[in-house]
């Protein structure tokens, strides 16, 4: 492994405190940016910062729109030299780091679980340490499991989690926190719950169906919910996700009392939310198969107590169940109306 270091980033420490002290925006580079959280993320980021700043990278091949909208680049998480290239050749400051295997799929393949999520991770804390990067890694509330309280979930707890996904987020969390105290890593981390967007479909958690839903209402479909109706759990819209991991990746240092914080906006069950949707769909057909993702759902935190956050670096959400299932539809009528547009 090459050992190349660079000097520490001076920033200012009033007003645009984030930035170069020759007033340069930081260079960003996202890792699995073409899953459901990466290509809003790269939206938000481009512009606070500039297109050219934000380098989204992902293994899959990048529609033609992705490539148009700014720097993608192709970037293995398993290979190291790949990512230290890039990090070289864009001069990158910070890391946010997407790529993962989600709960439900990381069941369904655990040696590509362990490699993709843990050794992947590795690669990601070892060129941080060595380019000197502030890095962002998210975590989750499948870090929790049945022994953890679950209503309220706090953000320090016991976490014994059942999953490969979650046992995955719990190292990265601590392997972060011990990066930070051992060589001062600037080392940034968020669990965040169930993430609901209306973009880019979900990627095999847990959560999905909350996106499901609205998809199979706007169709006319059926909707087959994989959980039982009072399966209740931690949500959050993704414009509060994004806003959230902003503000913490801009947090001053002196603000965050810890490197790991919960955020959450709001917790509801399948029933609820079905009944919020029929508000917009009063003739919507449910029916409810539970099937293996019920076992790990009933593991993981009902509510999740995010106070910490909103205690020291001013966390608060903007969507409850009703302004999101608003703003959803509102989103997927807007396309649907576009691709109608474009198919005639
Ligand atoms: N979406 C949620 O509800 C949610 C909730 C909590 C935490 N998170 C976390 O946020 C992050 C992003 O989630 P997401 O929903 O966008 O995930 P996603 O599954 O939609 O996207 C993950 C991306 O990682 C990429 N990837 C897989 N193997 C790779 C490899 N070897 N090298 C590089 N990239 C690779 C995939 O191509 C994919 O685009 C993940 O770490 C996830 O654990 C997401």
């Amino acid at each position: 492994m090459a050992h190349c270091t660079r000097p520490s980033v001076n920033t200012h420490y009033i007003g645009r405190r984030h930035y170069h002290s020759n007033g340069d925006p930081p260079r960003i580079l996202i890792t699995g940016s073409l899953g459901q959280l990466g290509t809003g993320l790269a939206r938000l980021l481009r512009e606070k910062y500039g297109i050219e700043n934000v380098i989204m990278s992902d293994i899959v091949k990048p529609t033609k729109d992705i490539v148009k909208s700014g720097p993608y680049v192709f970037g293995d998480i398993l290979d190291f030299k790949c990512l230290q290239e890039i990090v070289v050749t864009y001069r990158i400051d910070w890391l946010v780091h997407f790529s993962a295997l989600l709960s439900a799929i990381g069941e369904q393949n655990v040696p590509l679980a362990i490699r993709v999520n843990i050794e992947g991770l590795h690669n990601v804390m070892e060129l941080s340490k060595q380019y000197n990067l502030r890095v962002f890694v998210p975590s989750t509330i499948g870090a929790f499991g049945p022994d953890s309280p679950r209503n309220p979930t706090p953000n320090i707890t016991i976490q014994r989690p059942r999953t490969i996904y979650g046992v995955s987020k719990v190292h990265g969390e601590l392997l972060g926190e011990y990066y930070h105290h051992k060589f001062g890593l600037d080392f940034r981390c968020l669990r965040f719950p169930g993430v609901i967007s209306s973009d880019t479909q979900p990627g095999g958690g847990t959560t999905d169906y909350a996106v499901q839903i609205f998809h199979d209402a706007i169709e006319g479909k059926d909707f087959e919910c994989y959980l039982k109706p009072t399966t209740r759990l931690p949500m959050m819209y993704i414009d509060d996700c994004l806003r959230s991991l902003w503000e913490m990746l801009v947090a001053p240092e002196e603000s965050l009392r810890r490197r790991t914080y919960n955020v959450t906006a709001m917790s509801f069950s399948p029933e609820e939310i079905v009944s919020a949707v029929r508000k917009h769909f009063p003739n919507l057909s449910v029916s409810y198969k539970p099937d293996s993702r019920q076992y790990i759902a009933d593991t993981w935190p009902e509510v999740f107590d995010d106070s910490e956050a909103r205690q020291d670096w001013g966390w608060r959400h903007q969507y409850n169940l009703e302004a999101m299932c608003q703003i959803m539809f509102d989103n997927l009528h807007r396309q649907h109306q576009l691709e109608a547009t474009v198919a005639r």
